[in-house]
């Protein structure tokens, strides 16, 4: 069932790496969303604004199931069909969820380049901070660029995870017959890319329990 009597939600959709997925969302989405409060400073999401960037369905399933605390969660997506299930199915006033058309190599080779204002044009502004978890990993230099350069305008901080590689001169795809199935950055290289975005960065963190090096960053200037 998609949605039962008490409004708990079960998306047919599984975004996460089967070592992720082997455990239910609420279990690695609680974990994660913690770790980033604590990270970010904040006790809670209670009364916070996030806009999560690549939101897949883990997120919202979470906040839904667990009852969690949150004054905004708006979920961003390039995959349309999560998206308008989302639409259709979460009566909760507080989630609200978002189709962007933008092109991805792996995700939606179809879509298209947005600008650097359409987030912004979307009304997604105001936000206390931005999220991404595992989507930076499946991005190509420029369009990981366009993502931060957007996001910039919509949130004063942004906590992210990248799967980070320091041995590689700046960039690399880690299955070259998969583009953007795992895009590898140096610090370096993703330091300076956040530096001409407008992203200064706090603090970054090595992997851990079910995430990636993350980073939290905050406007620049
Ligand atoms: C590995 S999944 C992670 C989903 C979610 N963040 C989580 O942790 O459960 C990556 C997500 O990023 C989305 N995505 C990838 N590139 C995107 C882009 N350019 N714009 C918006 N969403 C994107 C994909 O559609 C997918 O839902």
């Amino acid at each position: 069932m998609a949605i039962d009597a008490d409004g708990l939600i079960s998306p047919p959709f599984d975004f996460n790496h089967a070592d992720v997925s082997r455990f239910s969302p609420e279990v690695t989405g609680r974990i994660a969303i913690n770790s980033m409060c604590e990270r970010l400073g904040w006790s809670s999401l209670g009364g916070r604004r996030l806009l999560d960037f690549g939101c897949g369905v883990r997120f919202a399933t979470t906040i839904i199931n667990l009852e969690m605390e949150i004054d905004l969660y708006a979920g961003v997506d390039t995959n349309a069909a999560p998206i308008s299930w989302l639409k259709e199915n979460v009566r909760d006033t507080r989630l609200q969820f978002h189709h962007l058309n933008m092109r991805s190599t792996m995700y939606n080779p179809a879509g298209v380049t947005p600008t650097v204002e359409t987030l912004e044009l979307m009304q997604l502004r105001n936000f206390d901070a931005a999220c991404m978890f595992s989507v930076i990993t499946h991005q190509e230099p420029e369009d990981a660029e366009l993502i931060f350069a957007m996001l910039r305008r919509c949130a004063p901080r942004l906590y992210f995870t990248a799967l980070i590689d320091d041995r590689v001169r700046g960039y690399v795809e880690k299955d070259p017959q998969n583009i953007g199935h795992l895009s590898a950055y140096s610090t370096e290289r993703l330091k300076e890319m956040l530096r001409r975005s407008g992203w200064a960065v706090e603090r970054s963190f090595p992997p851990g329990f079910f995430q990636q090096t993350a980073f939290i960053c905050s406007r620049a200037g």
